[in-house]
């Protein structure tokens, strides 16, 4: 397949497409659609070549790109494309940065792509971040003119931001906009703070090229990899154009294709609801959305959706085998046996339609926590109950979250040392001198300790709280994560190793991992994929035929109805005793240094998601519980 010869100006047109204002290709695997960009832009550059034509590019930076680039690379190494003939103008830079600045987008063009290639140093044209301020007009309609000297841009990427901008052009930007100096959303800024090491170091401003420009462009092929861009594009694809989603915008141009995998399109109604579009698959996971997206739609129980419901939200389909009195039925059993109050099975019951094993009665459990606190936030009132109920509960703290521990948190604890011992030293007063500067994060590894420290007694306080030995306590602290700064080293073997080796000495019956890859910093995300790594690596030992996975969502995100498989109900008191778990790390309560965009705090995020999800299980027609946590079965 080549993204070319699918284009088509209306995409609407077809049925699977209906609901689409872009031409939209979804890829299983980013791979190959990052291979078919650039194979597009290579048969120009090639086409152009021979006729010794220029090829003029539009090109962006940031995470979506990267893979193109490699590509191109690639077909520049193997294929012997020259890139002589070709003219690049990137969308973007900050501004004020100069470009020879660590970060800048100059820099980032260099290392990813203009250092492997043989484009003549002439033709790159990247927007200047250190202009001078009075002269910043004149330079953006130049950058305007130069692009029009050259013919226009061929072929225009893209990337998205969570906010739907294009280019730097946020929210509000129209599109008679061209080449200027902007501010920075919030939102935009907050995404950049790994590379800059903290929010308020990235700049606010930027030089971007207009949505007037990039829509003049002959080609536009935007790119989304990811769960994070699900939204963005959904909105961007599906809703009419405006400003709100710069993205949306695209939807004018008569040559724009999105380019997308499973997770970014994961919103669009082809995907999510594909009943809407003929699409119907009847497997089983597939039966349970449709049933609970049409008992939500209707606000009806599931027990009370009628064959007339069915046949009015294109579900018919559903009807084929079953009738509607039966379905309903199977959809509402399957949710009920979802809910018990024995995480850990219950003993000596019949366990046929309960979501664990009965056997053995008393299990071995490991909680891995990515951060030493996501246990009690996520899963605090499923963990008690499986203490209290008797099983031999191990908690695993993964990462030290030493970064997430304030400056000022940790003075107070250099200076009660000081102050009850009496131990004024040099050494106290270098801690103090580092510390007193409350923004700054710091590096130095005897501050670092310390910040450990600090979370490492506050978990035991809150597990000791919850009945837990000390012994079954495990601070893992894996090496990725001890950079001292934001932006953390890529998991290697050591980590998996450590991982590995506490698995094989608890042999457990229950995992219980955190399954959110949402967490804005991507530790849940490393945490989650060297727990699957682990157990790729210790399938075969017999212990693991016993072992049965459980994924838990953290403060960011729920799991959808249909995606769960235990659902373990709090009462009230269960709900505050969580909250007093939680209450227990206190330096993460009262302003979070890095808590995402959401101001509340992680046990107000965390509560109020697990009473929505009771009462959605309760609109589905099951009893009105106070609070639920809920997991999903992972199968390995
Ligand atoms: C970068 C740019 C931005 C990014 C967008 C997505 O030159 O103009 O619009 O394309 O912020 O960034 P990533 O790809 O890092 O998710």
């Amino acid at each position: 397949m080549s993204i070319k010869t699918i284009k088509y100006k209306n995409p609407g047109s077809s049925s699977i497409t209906r609901f689409e204002r872009i031409h939209t290709i979804i890829f299983d695997d980013k791979k190959n659609a990052e291979y078919l960009v650039a194979e597009e832009i290579i048969k120009l550059i090639k086409k152009n070549n021979k006729k010794n034509k220029t090829t003029v590019l539009g090109l962006a930076t940031g995470s979506s790109p990267i893979g193109v680039y490699k590509n191109l690379i690639d077909f520049f190494k193997k294929d012997k494309v020259s890139f002589k003939n070709v003219v690049t103008f990137n969308l973007d830079e900050y501004y004020a940065i100069s470009s020879d600045h660590k970060q800048s987008y100059s820099q980032f063009m260099d290392q990813n792509f203009f250092n492997h290639i043989d484009i003549n140093r002439n033709n790159i044209y990247i927007p200047k971040g250190d202009v001078d301020k009075k002269n910043i007009d004149k330079y953006c309609k130049e950058y305007e003119k130069k692009i029009k000297s050259f013919g226009g841009i061929d072929i225009q990427i893209l990337g998205i931001g969570a906010n739907g901008h294009i280019g730097f052009n946020e929210p509000g930007s129209n599109l008679n906009s061209v080449t200027r100096l902007v501010k920075l959303d919030y939102q935009t800024r907050s995404d950049a703070k790994l590379d800059f090491n903290g929010i308020k170091n990235v700049p606010s401003s930027a030089i971007t090229m207009g949505i007037k420009t990039i829509l003049s462009s002959k080609r536009v092929i935007l790119m989304a990899w990811g769960q994070g861009k699900s939204e963005s594009i959904k909105k961007a694809v599906e809703l009419r154009q405006n400003v709100k989603i710069p993205a949306s915008l695209i939807q004018s141009h008569d040559n724009a294709t999105f380019v997308l995998d499973k997770q970014s399109s994961a919103l669009l109604t082809r995907i999510s609801q594909p009943w809407q579009v003929g699409q119907l698959v009847l497997d089983n996971e597939m039966i349970t959305r449709a049933v609970h997206w049409l008992s939500k739609k209707t606000e009806k129980p599931i027990l009370r959706l009628t064959e007339k419901d069915y046949n009015q939200n294109n579900l018919s389909d559903l009807l084929v085998d079953k009738s509607h009195y039966d379905l309903n039925l199977s959809v509402f059993n399957k949710l009920q046996r979802t809910i018990t109050g024995w995480p850990g099975g219950k003993p000596k019951s019949d366990d046929t339609h309960r979501p664990e094993r009965k056997n053995p009665s008393k299990k071995r459990v490991i909680i891995f926590s990515p951060h030493p606190d996501d246990d009690v936030v996520s899963m605090g009132g499923t963990f008690d109950r499986l203490v209290s109920q008797g099983h031999d509960v191990h908690v695993a703290y993964q990462t030290s979250g030493n970064i997430a521990v304030s400056n000022e948190e940790v003075l107070k604890f250099v200076e009660l040392y000081e102050d009850f011992f009496d131990k004024s030293s040099n050494f106290i007063d270098e801690l103090k001198s580092l510390l007193s500067d409350q923004k700054k994060i710091i590096k130095d590894s005897r501050v670092r300790k310390l910040a450990s420290l600090i979370r490492e007694k506050e978990s035991l306080a809150a597990t000791r709280f919850i009945g837990l030995s000390d012994s079954n306590v495990h601070f893992l602290g894996l090496p990725f994560y001890e950079t001292g700064k934001i932006k953390k080293n890529k998991p290697g073997s050591k980590d998996l190793k450590i991982m590995c080796d506490l698995i094989k000495s608890i042999k457990p019956h229950q995992i219980f991992a955190a399954g959110d890859l949402a967490d804005p910093h991507g530790t849940h995300k490393v945490c989650i994929e060297l727990l699957f790594d682990s157990l790729k690596n210790l399938k075969k030992l017999e212990f693991m035929n016993d072992c049965w996975v459980w994924l838990y969502r953290g403060a960011w995100h729920e799991w959808d109805t249909h995606e769960i498989d235990m659902a373990v109900p709090l009462s009230p008191e269960q709900v505050l005793k969580k909250r007093r778990a939680i209450f227990y790390h206190q330096s993460q309560n009262n302003s979070v240094m890095f808590q995402g965009d959401d101001e509340r705090e992680f046990w107000q995020r965390v509560e109020q998601r697990n009473r929505e999800i009771a009462i959605t299980y309760n609109q589905l027609g099951m009893a009105d519980y106070q609070a639920m946590e809920t997991f999903r079965r992972y199968y390995f």
